[in-house]
């Protein structure tokens, strides 16, 4: 028995699986999010503890007799947010997460290097990637600077309370801007930019190697009858990409979510930073990904329909038959989709949404369908900025929940001139995807062809 842990933004997502993959139980529990000001995004890690272990506690009481069979764990999260620990491996302030937007200029000033910072990390500095975040708190809170032992990302933090050991592993590190992402290794270079040495940093690994055991306490707690193994994991993209059995060049994704994503393993490293593209190691040995990410979209479909007062159903409903007329989309409004600033291509967190050609006609429905054309826009700008250096997929896999709408998966097929298949796949493919990097490391065959 396995089991794989997302702690996603929103919620903890627990999942146990068996030697065959099948999930036997799920459980999970909510988070919070602080924004104490405008583009402020902060999370308290002690929520994560207490989510994970009422996690634990619901797989327990729904299945005890696998639960108790627990090998191993394997853990995913949230990307880019820096816990920072004190030497006695407590945190000293709370987590500054992947939405948070406060660092702009501390990523000019990351930038300004007798090196180019971008082409030994493979990506652009912004706000949204943990280095900058450091920088922030080195000028702003330089107290709490003052007493980092180690800078965590949220998986590692939680791997840190289960384990006591300070791992983390390829994929999540990439997006810290502190790893040479070709090499797979810490930079001192890099680090140095945000004042920062390798003794700041975790030990790295793959996300299917070993990172240590849970504590005997734990062990007790929830009546394990072996000694329980945690592996490096991976962060929420690769490891949903590894849930849903995307670990080779040729294959893809993209993700409809809140924000949205189109991601594409690779053999060897690529970047493309001057179209803000995501160069990030895969969870597995000798693999590489590209990522586009766009900040808001399904996001901006909740958003419009809020503001119209229609349910994102009815909404997709009206634009549909909207779309069966060609006068009417030929007169339709456009929208520029950036409600919470941009990262691909635009790399600006500071760029908003926008409605254009608006008249005394237009209603509710001719917004909606300038919603959804505008966000599907940006999605194919993301597939562009990757097509300027790789070309290597052809089917794409949809997953997220705008991928519910038929008529938007057929919109986008035609936009992006691609056969788009929707992933059977649940809110638990992060989970599951690091529950297979947790059966690998224990010698489980890794297929993943029948979850597609
Ligand atoms: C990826 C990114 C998000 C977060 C939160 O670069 O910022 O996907 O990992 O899900």
């Amino acid at each position: 028995m396995f089991i794989g842990i997302d702690l996603g933004t929103s919620s903890v997502k627990m999942i146990l699986v068996d030697h065959e993959q099948n999930i036997i139980a799920t459980s999970n529990s909510s988070l919070t999010v602080q924004n104490p000001k405008d583009g402020y995004s902060e999370q308290n890690p002690k929520e994560w503890i207490d989510a994970t272990f009422e996690c634990f506690e619901g797989l327990k009481s729904k299945k005890p007799k696998e639960f108790s069979e627990i090998i191993s764990i394997g853990i995913s999260g949230h990307m880019h947010g820096a816990t920072l620990i004190d030497e006695k491996g407590s945190v000293i302030r709370p987590c500054i997460l992947w939405n948070d937007t406060r660092s702009y200029e501390e990523c000019l000033e990351y930038e300004n290097q007798s090196f180019d910072v971008r082409s030994l990390s493979g990506n652009i500095a912004m706000p949204g990637f943990t280095a900058p975040k450091i920088n922030w708190i080195k000028k702003y809170e330089n107290e709490y600077f003052n007493k980092i032992f180690k800078v965590l990302l949220p998986k590692d933090y939680l791997r840190f309370y289960l384990t006591g050991e300070y791992y983390s592993e390829m994929s999540d590190a990439s997006g810290t801007l502190w790893l040479d992402v070709k090499e797979r290794k810490w930079s001192d270079k890099l680090l140095s930019c945000s004042f920062l040495e390798q003794k700041h940093m975790p030990t790295l690994v793959e996300g299917n190697q070993e990172t240590g055991i849970l504590k005997n306490k734990f062990k007790d707690k929830f009546q394990f009858k072996r000694t329980v193994k945690v592996v490096g994991g991976a962060g929420d993209n690769a490891a949903a990409a590894t849930g849903m059995g995307i670990t080779d060049p040729n294959q893809s994704f993209i993700s409809l979510g809140t924000s949205g994503v189109f991601f594409t393993p690779t053999s060897n490293y690529l970047s493309n930073t001057g179209d803000a593209v995501h160069s990030f190691c895969h969870c597995l040995p000798n693999k590489w990904h590209l990522m586009s990410v766009m900040l808001s979209a399904s996001n901006c479909l909740d958003w419009i329909c809020s503001v119209t007062k229609t349910s994102i159903e009815n909404s997709l409903e009206n634009v549909e038959s909207f779309y069966s007329n060609n006068v009417s989309v030929q007169n339709a409004p456009f929208f520029l989709p950036y409600l919470s600033g941009e990262r691909t291509p635009h790399n600006d967190p500071h760029i908003r949404g926008s409605f254009h050609s608006i008249k005394t006609t237009t209603d509710a429905t001719n917004l909606q369908y300038a919603v959804i054309e505008g966000v599907s826009f940006g999605i194919l700008d993301g597939v562009n900025s990757i097509l300027k250096v790789n070309n290597d997929f052809e089917n794409i896999f949809m997953v997220g929940g705008g991928s519910k709408s038929s008529f938007w998966i057929g919109f986008l097929a035609s936009l992006l001139n691609r056969k788009l298949s929707v992933c059977r796949q649940s809110e638990f493919g992060a989970a599951l995807g690091v529950a297979r990097l947790a059966l690998t490391s224990s010698n489980f065959v890794f297929s993943t062809s029948h979850l597609l």
